[in-house]
């Protein structure tokens, strides 16, 4: 039997990477699946692959937000499964951190994320699931992480107090923490490719399976904790990282 036959979820940031494979994973489990983004074209191109519907919204505008919840609230009438994926990387060196790199990466991975689900709290059904889709960068103290470490580090701290506050109407709260997955958010960065394949090669270097996730990896992994497989499971984080948290000093 389908494990998310009946529920209906909305995937912010669906247009590509971790959201679009996990958009396709929970439509194959028997969801209704709404996508969105920023870029109107990329949510249709999904859209039409994908066959689920798609729905334009900024995360970090907040009329954008309300908008959404409205037409998910009119199409679809209430939430089971909200999967808070939406997110942006800009690498910087400490002391090279911009205002803009600032606003940017907390603008959208943080207060983004936190407006998403206090916008769609009265949609949800008792019994409901959150995901929220950090990163290992919160713990690890990579160099070039530091904003984008914070941003994950603070969505973490929110997923834990809303996971207590949510649970009297059985609203589980969790988070996930990919390491490094191979998705264009690195080709948005703006590193030149030889720049990227010098990261990506340091950086497999470090994990024990000596390999980027996939996609579809960590959907798998979402899927779950969406399901009612999970439904003892809240306030928790999951690592999925080949290994990486680990942080071996000899391999
Ligand atoms: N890939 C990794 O190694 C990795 C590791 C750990 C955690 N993560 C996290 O995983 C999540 C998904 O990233 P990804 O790797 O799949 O990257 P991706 O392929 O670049 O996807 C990012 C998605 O977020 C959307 N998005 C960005 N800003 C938005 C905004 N302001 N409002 C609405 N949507 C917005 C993008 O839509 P548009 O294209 O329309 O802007 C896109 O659909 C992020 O939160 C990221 O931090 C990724």
């Amino acid at each position: 039997m389908a494990n998310l036959s009946g529920k209906t979820a909305v995937i912010t940031g669906g247009n590509s990477g971790i959201g679009y494979a996990t958009a396709k994973k929970f439509k194959a489990e028997g969801a209704k699946v709404i996508i969105t983004g920023r870029s109107e074209e990329r949510v249709r191109i999904a859209e039409n692959e994908l066959g689920v519907k798609g729905i334009v919204a900024d995360v970090t505008n907040l009329s954008a937000l309300d908008d959404l919840v409205g037409q998910v609230k009119n199409e679809f009438g209430q939430l089971d499964i909200l999967f808070v994926n939406a997110g942006v990387f800009a690498p910087a060196p400490v002391g090279q951190n911009t205002e803009e790199m600032f606003d940017t990466q907390m603008g959208i991975n943080f207060k983004g994320a936190v407006f998403t689900i206090e916008k769609f709290l009265s949609l949800l059904t008792d019994g409901a699931s959150i995901i929220n889709l950090s990163s290992i960068n919160a713990y690890t103290g990579m160099p070039n992480t530091s904003i984008y470490a914070a941003s994950k580090a603070a969505l973490n701290a929110y997923t834990r107090t809303a996971a207590t506050e949510l649970a009297p109407r059985k609203i589980r709260v969790n988070s996930v923490n990919p390491g490094p997955v191979a998705t264009p958010i690195f080709a948005k960065t703006g590193m030149q490719e030889s720049q990227l394949n010098d990261f990506a090669g340091a950086i497999q270097n470090r994990i024990p399976l000596k390999r980027f996730g996939q996609p579809e990896e960590i959907a798998n992994l979402v899927a779950f904790l969406a399901s009612d497989d999970a439904s003892f499971i809240t306030g928790s984080e999951y690592n999925i990282d080949g290994g990486m948290n680990v942080n071996p000093l000899l391999s």
